[in-house]
């Protein structure tokens, strides 16, 4: 059994939240401090202010055990062995830029607080040489150089599935300038990379075990700071490559799917990811395509690549409205059934997302929107207020009542597994345009739908039947 460490982990948002979370499963005592109070009392008292799998059971399971939630910054990091800083990065205008002022605000206050050796860690995505700068603010502060070591430890957590993504993870990556540094990061993490972690009773289950336990990699701080940029754009890369190819698929009566199971079936380029649709959104693609964009630009390094990553983004929400407009002609005093709202399935999140961005250009053409989402609808409500022309639905077949089409624009399971006859049944004309590809095109049709989907044949029946009679 390994030691446990005492952690301090600064921000309680989603990184943070899970990640003093999943330290605390791990066996680490742990503080997790915000300067926001309510947000503090509500976790104190056992709400949760983000909806995210697994995290419920974990928090009551370590709350006032291994886990507690403070405000008071200065005594949670004085108790602290390493500081995890998990605070916003947000984009800072138009240039990609991102904001790390609430970084330099938190390096400023651990500075006034350090009394003896500690590993500060950046957990946030930031650009390259964020760490060195963190070094030479608690400089500035007078802090002695023997009293601290930075590394940058980025994670990959992906919303909705985050607590597992960080129990069982691909790999963990630790940017550390010293062997002492980095050999507090591997004590952090040695339930899950010598897996003790995977036998423990009640451990949550995933594709680590005791046999199979996580990798760490350790380099230096700049390279784990690009390996975190580098990752999402490569991801974000990976989905408009796609998207692009279902354009060209649509042009020529190919199918994307079959595509994309044929491309994916290459281990080299592997099947994930490859998912076409309405594009990325969230909270990170698109501010990190754009910082990493920046960060190359500041160093002199033309990546043109970014820029058409993003050009692509953006248009498949134009074609997804041109596809809405092809099929009800006008849109102006038309009723439209839009399911979902958060920026992909399993999450409450709105942030960046392309369903909002698509109901905000209906709702400019005159449509009248019945939205949605099995989770979002209550974020949703703040940036898309109700009223005569947008409205908001207890299900997916209220949306639908008297509707003249169904716009499926977030990958919900539950969208996936709709009852069509009882839909076809609610609605003013069976019209179902789905930006997520949830559907077959041949059962849409069996059951009476006018079906129109990304990258795959408009009259796929008709196409399908040709190809049946050359093949006879
Ligand atoms: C992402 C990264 O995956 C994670 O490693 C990082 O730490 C944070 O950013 P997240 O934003 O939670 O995670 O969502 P993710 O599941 O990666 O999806 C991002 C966007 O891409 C969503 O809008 C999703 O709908 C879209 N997407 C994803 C596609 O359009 N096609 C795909 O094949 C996959």
């Amino acid at each position: 059994m390994t030691e446990p460490v005492s952690i301090c982990v600064i921000g309680s948002g989603y990184v943070g939240l899970v990640a003093a979370t999943c330290f605390a499963e791990m066996g680490h005592r742990v503080v997790c401090v915000d300067n926001d109070e309510a947000k503090v009392k509500t976790l104190c008292e056992g709400g949760m202010p983000i909806f995210e799998r697994h995290l419920p059971e974990l928090l009551s399971k370590h709350r006032n055990q291994g886990l507690s939630f403070m405000t008071d910054l200065a005594f949670a990091v004085a108790q602290s062995d390493a500081v995890f800083i998990a605070v916003g990065t947000p984009q800072e205008g138009d240039s990609g830029a991102a904001d790390l002022s609430f970084v330099e605000a938190v390096v400023s206050e651990i500075a006034r607080s350090i009394g003896s050796y500690k590993v500060i860690v950046e957990k946030s995505t930031v650009p390259v040489y964020t760490n060195e700068w963190i070094g030479r603010v608690l400089h500035r502060h007078g802090v002695p150089a023997s009293d601290f070591d930075v590394v940058s430890n980025p994670e990959f957590l992906r919303e909705g599935t985050a607590v597992k993504d960080f129990l069982h993870p691909d790999r963990i990556v630790v940017g550390a300038g010293s062997e002492r540094a980095a050999e507090v990061l591997r004590r952090i993490y040695a339930p899950l990379t010598e897996g003790t972690y995977y036998s423990t009773p009640g451990a949550l289950a995933g594709q680590r075990s005791e046999s199979n336990p996580a990798r760490l990699l350790v380099t230096s701080p700049q390279s784990a700071e690009i390996i975190k940029h580098a990752s999402n754009a490569f991801l974000a890369l990976k989905i408009s490559f796609i998207n692009s190819v279902a354009n060209l698929a649509e042009a020529v009566d190919a199918d994307i799917e079959d595509i994309a199971v044929g491309i994916g079936m290459d281990s080299r380029i592997g099947s994930k990811f490859l998912r076409a649709g309405l594009g990325y959104g969230g909270s990170c693609f698109p501010k990190d395509v754009a910082a990493f964009h920046w960060v190359a630009q500041q160093r002199g390094v033309d990546f043109q690549l970014l820029s058409e990553v993003r050009k692509i983004n953006d248009a498949q929400r134009d074609i997804f409205c041109n596809k809405v407009l092809s099929a009800l002609w006008t849109l102006r005093g038309k009723r439209l059934a839009a399911l979902g709202l958060a920026f992909k399935g399993g999450t409450d999140d709105i942030r960046d997302s392309p369903a909002i961005d698509v109901i905000r250009r209906l709702l400019a053409a005159g449509a009248t929107i019945v939205a949605c989402d099995p989770a979002a609808q209550e974020r949703a409500r703040e940036v898309l207020a109700e009223s005569d022309k947008m409205r908001y639905a207890g299900d997916v077949y209220e949306a639908a009542h008297n509707a003249d089409a169904a716009l499926i624009l977030t990958d919900w399971k539950e969208f996936g597994e709709i009852d069509l006859d009882r839909l076809k049944g609610e609605m003013r004309f069976p019209i179902v345009i789905d930006g997520r590809n949830l559907y077959n095109p041949t059962t849409m049709r069996e059951h009476g739908f006018t079906y129109l989907s990304v990258g795959r044949p408009a009259n796929y029946e008709a196409r399908q039947g040709e190809l049946r009679s050359v093949a006879i």
